[in-house]
C-alpha cells in the first residue's frame, strides 16, 4: 500500500487531510475531552470543488484521527465555512434537554431565476459527540438579500447578556446578530465601514474576549477578519485583527479607523478562527489557520492531497509600555513531540564561523534567545544543502524579523510564491527571542513574546536538511539556544 505519511512534502506535525483538497478550518469546538476540527473539503479532487465539511478529532491538539465527512452538499447548496458550539442548555430543542453540538454554516448556491450567487446560514446538529450530523429541517435560518457575500458565521454564547451572538462576513463589513435558540436571529449591528483594510472581500470573522496579562479583571475583545485575495496585491489572502470592546450588540475598535494590524507577516495563514467551549479552568483561546494562500493554493506541488493547517496557537494580550499587544504561541501540548534537545548557553556567534556542529534536521524546533551586540543581521539557515536554503533572521537596524524563501526549493508553480517576508519586532533591553518550527513543507517563526509571527510554506527537497546559525558584520550573543528534532504525529 501507498504510505501517505511519507510523501515528499507531507507535514509530519501539522494537520493535513489524508487525500484531496482542504481549505478553511471550520466548526472548531471542544466537547467531552475531544477537540473537533472540521474543514472545507473537496473529497473528489486536489483543487477546490463542491464544498463538504471534512472532520478530524484530537484529544491533545497534536495527534489527529481522521473521521468520516460530516456535512455534504444538499438541496440548499454547498457547505461553506462556519462554526460549531455546545448547546449546553438545549436552547435549540434538538437534544431533549441534554447538551449537544450545533454547527452553524453557510449554504452557498445560486438564485433559481437569475443564477446570481446566494449565501444563507443553516444549522446541523449532532447527538453523538460529532460522529453523525442531521441538518435542521427549517434551514436556512438566516438570509439577507443585501449581501451576495454573506458567509462564515461564528457563533458564541455571550454570558454577560445571556444570548447567542453570530458574527459573519457581509461584503467588506461584518454583521452581528442575536438569538435565544440558534434558530431565529435578529440583526444587532454592523462593523467595518472605513475601519482597517478593505483590499478584498471580508471572510471568516471571529470575536472573543481575552484577559490582559492573564488578569481576568482586565479584558479586551479581539476581532479577526480574513481578507480575500485580490489580483493586484501580491500578498494574496491575509488576516487582520482589531482590539476593542463588545457590549453584546456593538463592537468598538480601540485603534484609529485607518490602522491596519495583520495577524501574520508571512503569506500562509488564512481563514483562521478559534475553538469554542474550551473549559474555563483551561482558559485558553486556541486558534488554527489554513496554512496556504488563495494566490497559489491550488497549484502547490503536493501530490495526493493539498494544504495543511498552521500549528494550533494560544492567543493572548499583553501590556507593554501603555500599549496592548496581541500575541500568539504554539500550544504547549506540542512539546511532547520534542526528541532529545541540544542546548547551548552564553555563546558568541561570529561572522563566517559556525558556532554549531553540523545538524541534519527536517522537522525540528529552534528556541533561541539573543542579546544584540555589533551584528547588523543574524539568524539561521534552515533546510539548507549549500545551494538552497530558507533564511530566518533579524535585521537589527530595521528591527525586522524575516523569512526569505526565495531559494527554498520548488517555487516555480506561481510567480508570487518566491520572496522575502518581514515583520516588525522590537528587541526588549537588547534581547530578542526567536522560536522557529520547521516541518517538511512549512516554517513558523514566533518572535519576542509572539507579537511578531511569520508563517510560510516552503518546498525543499529531502536532501535539504542542514541547519546553520549566522551573523553578519559583527557578533551576536546567544543567551540560550535549544534545538529539538520533532517526531512525526502520523500513525495511520
Ligand atoms: C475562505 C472562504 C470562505 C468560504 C470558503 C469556501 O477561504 O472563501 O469565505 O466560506 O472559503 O470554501
Amino acid at each position: 500500500t501507498n504510505d501517505l505519511t511519507n510523501e515528499l512534502y507531507r507535514p509530519q506535525f501539522h494537520f493535513s487531510p489524508q487525500l484531496n483538497w482542504m481549505n478553511d478550518p471550520n466548526g472548531l469546538v471542544y466537547f467531552d475531552g475531544e477537540y473537533h476540527l472540521f474543514y472545507q473539503y473537496h473529497p473528489h479532487g486536489t483543487t477546490w470543488g463542491p464544498m463538504h465539511w471534512g472532520h478530524a478529532i484530537s484529544r491533545d491538539l497534536v495527534h489527529w484521527e481522521h473521521a468520516p465527512i460530516a456535512l455534504e452538499p444538499d438541496e440548499h447548496g454547498q457547505i461553506f465555512s462556519g462554526s460549531a458550539v455546545v448547546d449546553w442548555q438545549d436552547t435549540s430543542g434538538f437534544f431533549d434537554g441534554e447538551a449537544g453540538l450545533v454547527a452553524i454554516f453557510t449554504h452557498h448556491d445560486q438564485e433559481p431565476d437569475s443564477g446570481v450567487p446566494r449565501e444563507r446560514q443553516s444549522l446541523a446538529y449532532s447527538r453523538d459527540s460529532g460522529r453523525t450530523w442531521t441538518k435542521y429541517s427549517g434551514n436556512p435560518v438566516l438570509t439577507d438579500a443585501r449581501f451576495p457575500d454573506f458567509r462564515d458565521p461564528k457563533v458564541f454564547w455571550h454570558t454577560q447578556t445571556n444570548q447567542w451572538i453570530m458574527i459573519l462576513a457581509s461584503g467588506q463589513t461584518v454583521s452581528i446578530y442575536h438569538s435565544a435558540n440558534l434558530k431565529e436571529w435578529s440583526f444587532a449591528s454592523q462593523f467595518g465601514e472605513g475601519e482597517g483594510a478593505h483590499i478584498g472581500v471580508w471572510e471568516c470573522p471571529d470575536l472573543f474576549e481575552l484577559a490582559i496579562d492573564g488578569d481576568p479583571a482586565r479584558t479586551k475583545w479581539v476581532m479577526l477578519v480574513s481578507i480575500g485575495n485580490s489580483p493586484e496585491y501580491p500578498e494574496g489572502s491575509r488576516t487582520q485583527y482589531f482590539i476593542g470592546d463588545f457590549d453584546g450588540t456593538v463592537f468598538k475598535n480601540d485603534a484609529s479607523p485607518e490602522t491596519v494590524a495583520w495577524l501574520d507577516g508571512g503569506r500562509d495563514n488564512y481563514a483562521g478562527v478559534s475553538w469554542s467551549d474550551i473549559p474555563a479552568k483551561d482558559g485558553r483561546r486556541i486558534y488554527i489557520g489554513w496554512m496556504s494562500n488563495w494566490k497559489y493554493a491550488q497549484v502547490t506541488p503536493t501530490t495526493s492531497w493539498r494544504s495543511a493547517m498552521t500549528l494550533p496557537r494560544t492567543l493572548g494580550l499583553k501590556s507593554r509600555k501603555d500599549q496592548i499587544i496581541f500575541v500568539q504561541q504554539p500550544v504547549h501540548e506540542l512539546n511532547q513531540l520534542k526528541l532529545d534537545t541540544s542546548n547551548w548557553e552564553d555563546t558568541i556567534v561570529e561572522p563566517g564561523q559556525s558556532a554549531l556542529p553540523v545538524f541534519d534536521l527536517s522537522c525540528f524546533v529552534i528556541e533561541a534567545e539573543f542579546e544584540l551586540q555589533t551584528a547588523a543581521e543574524f539568524g539561521f539557515k534552515v533546510r539548507t544543502s549549500g545551494l538552497s536554503e530558507t533564511m530566518v533572521g533579524y535585521e537589527v537596524e530595521k528591527q525586522e524579523v524575516f523569512v526569505d524563501r526565495s531559494r527554498s526549493g520548488e517555487d516555480a508553480f506561481h510567480a508570487d510564491f518566491s520572496g522575502r517576508h518581514v515583520v516588525k519586532a522590537e528587541a526588549q533591553e537588547r534581547r530578542l527571542k526567536l522560536h522557529i518550527w520547521v516541518d517538511t513543507s512549512s516554517i513558523e517563526v514566533f518572535a519576542g513574546e509572539g507579537e511578531a509571527v511569520i508563517t510560510d510554506l516552503i518546498f525543499p527537497g529531502k536532501e535539504e536538511k542542514s541547519l546553520e546559525i549566522y551573523s553578519l558584520q559583527g557578533t551576536v550573543r546567544l543567551i540560550s539556544l535549544n534545538i529539538s528534532p520533532l517526531k512525526s504525529i502520523w500513525t495511520y
